[in-house]
């Protein structure tokens, strides 16, 4: 017999998870206290773009193995209940709102069945797993909890989540262990490795792994100011280090940083919660990352400022991209949102455009301007930014998009675009960490 799976929290990181469990031939219900959530998914529809997602999602629910419910009842026979809730950044603090997975929870542990086992799959602060699952043996001494991070990127969730490239599993019991191996079955037979840890472990492995993409980013970033003072150009050197594989070129791409729901907030967080340990010092660099990755958005800022005689007020700037990365409509902080906001509020007319990231834009900046089609955004700007780099405008035929422009000066802030294509056609090409 099949396990019977729940999935609590139906955001990115649930709503992908059930619908993967289920393609793996499980029983799944998600659960999620947000109602209009819960019809939209139940009826096939995801409430974020994410490729690939929405098609997976279809074909579960027809197969009967994949429903939703706001109703916790439904999941007391489940033998295994993911916590998939957010845990967002505080309002007046560094550290992570628990509020949420702790709600989830208190929900389960008294209905949860003799034997079965709540597995964390939310990014939390280290010692949040024992603190649980004292809570939920107290509750349900028949139960048990583990401790299992999730490495998905957005834009690539599906793939993620069914083919991982490691699965961690933070365990107090063989016991655990075994039933997260049966879950995983189909994984351990591909082969992805699979790596048992404590639960104060395995809870770190998140934020240390996502800690050390925000340092190799911030670390290019570094270079490109570097380059940009001496003269260099940091894409080259980007290339030339990346060839050692001790360093490896992913995750070397110099630009206005990083953003998203993920990398900033957990870095902090982790900095909050050192600090509660006492270990402040060791994580003291993640503050220097995190100013390196702010101050390039001002450095972008500044960029803009130079091309238009230091004055913004009433140039139009066209702004490519909103989301915080390519193939996502998220825009929590994004870089490039953020630059537009600022730019607007020092006067400029700023026109945003982005192919799926358009609608949670507006809600988060609703007066900025914004636009369907890259030919208008465009039309009769002073400067063009390209701030998230979509396939679509690394496609577009620069000497086209001259004719459109009031004046040909591009900043490319992501370092995607094809320079000499665009210098070709008559246009002020300018990016970050590339003097010349
Ligand atoms: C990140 C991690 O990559 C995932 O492994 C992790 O599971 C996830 O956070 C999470 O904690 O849930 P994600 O936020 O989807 O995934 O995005 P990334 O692909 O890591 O990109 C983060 C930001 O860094 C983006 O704004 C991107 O534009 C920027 N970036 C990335 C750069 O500026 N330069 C690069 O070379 C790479």
């Amino acid at each position: 017999m099949k396990l019977k799976v729940s999935v609590i929290g139906t955001g990115y990181l649930g709503a992908t998870h059930a619908a993967c469990m289920s393609s793996m031939g499980f029983e799944v219900v998600g659960i999620d206290v947000d109602a209009l959530k819960i019809s939209a998914l139940a009826s096939g529809k995801i409430p974020f773009y994410e490729p690939d997602l929405q098609e997976l999602l279809q074909k579960e629910i027809s197969s009967g193995r994949l429903t939703f419910s706001t109703d916790f009842n439904s999941i007391a026979d489940a033998d295994v209940h993911f916590i998939c809730v957010g845990t967002p950044q505080l309002e007046n603090s560094l550290a992570a709102d628990l509020q949420y997975i702790d709600a989830a929870l208190e929900a389960i542990a008294p209905i949860c069945k003799p034997g079965s086992l709540v597995v964390g799959k939310s990014t939390v602060p280290v010692g949040t797993a024992a603190r649980l699952r004292e809570k939920l043996l107290r509750i349900n001494p028949e139960a048990d909890l583990a401790w299992n991070p999730e490495f998905l990127r957005e834009g690539f969730a599906v793939e993620d989540t069914l083919r991982p490239n490691r699965l961690v599993v933070g365990v107090t019991s063989d016991a655990a262990e075994n039933t997260l191996k049966e879950i995983y079955r189909t994984n351990l037979e591909a082969k992805t490795p699979w790596v048992r840890a404590d639960l104060p472990t395995a809870e770190l492995v998140k934020v240390a792994a996502n800690s050390f993409l925000a340092t190799k980013i911030s670390f290019i970033n570094a270079m490109a100011e570097i380059c940009e003072a001496a003269g260099g150009d940091v894409t080259v050197l980007a290339e030339a280090i990346g060839y050692d594989p001790r360093i490896g070129s992913r995750f070397l791409q110099a630009g206005i940083g990083f953003g998203g729901g993920c990398l900033p907030k957990d870095i902090r967080a982790f900095m909050a919660r050192a600090s509660e340990l006492g270990a402040d010092q060791a994580l003291e660099f993640l503050r220097e990352i995190d100013s390196i990755n702010l101050r390039a958005r001002q450095r972008v800022i500044e960029l803009v400022r130079k091309d238009l005689s230091q004055d913004l007020t009433g140039k139009s700037i066209a702004v490519l991209g909103a989301a915080f990365k390519p193939d996502s409509d998220d825009v929590r902080d994004s870089p490039a949102l953020d630059i537009a906001a600022q730019i607007a509020a020092a006067g400029a007319k700023v026109t945003v455009h982005d192919p799926k990231a358009i609608a949670p834009a507006k809600k988060r900046f609703p007066a900025l301007n914004y636009c369907e089609s890259i030919e208008e955004t465009l039309g009769g700007a002073d400067l063009v930014l390209h701030l998230t780099e979509w396939k679509i405008y690394r496609e577009l035929d620069p000497l086209k998009m001259k004719s459109l422009v009031a004046s040909p000066v591009i900043i490319d802030g992501r370092n995607a675009l094809d320079r000499d294509a665009w210098v070709a056609a008559g246009w002020k090409f300018r990016a970050l960490g590339r003097t010349n």
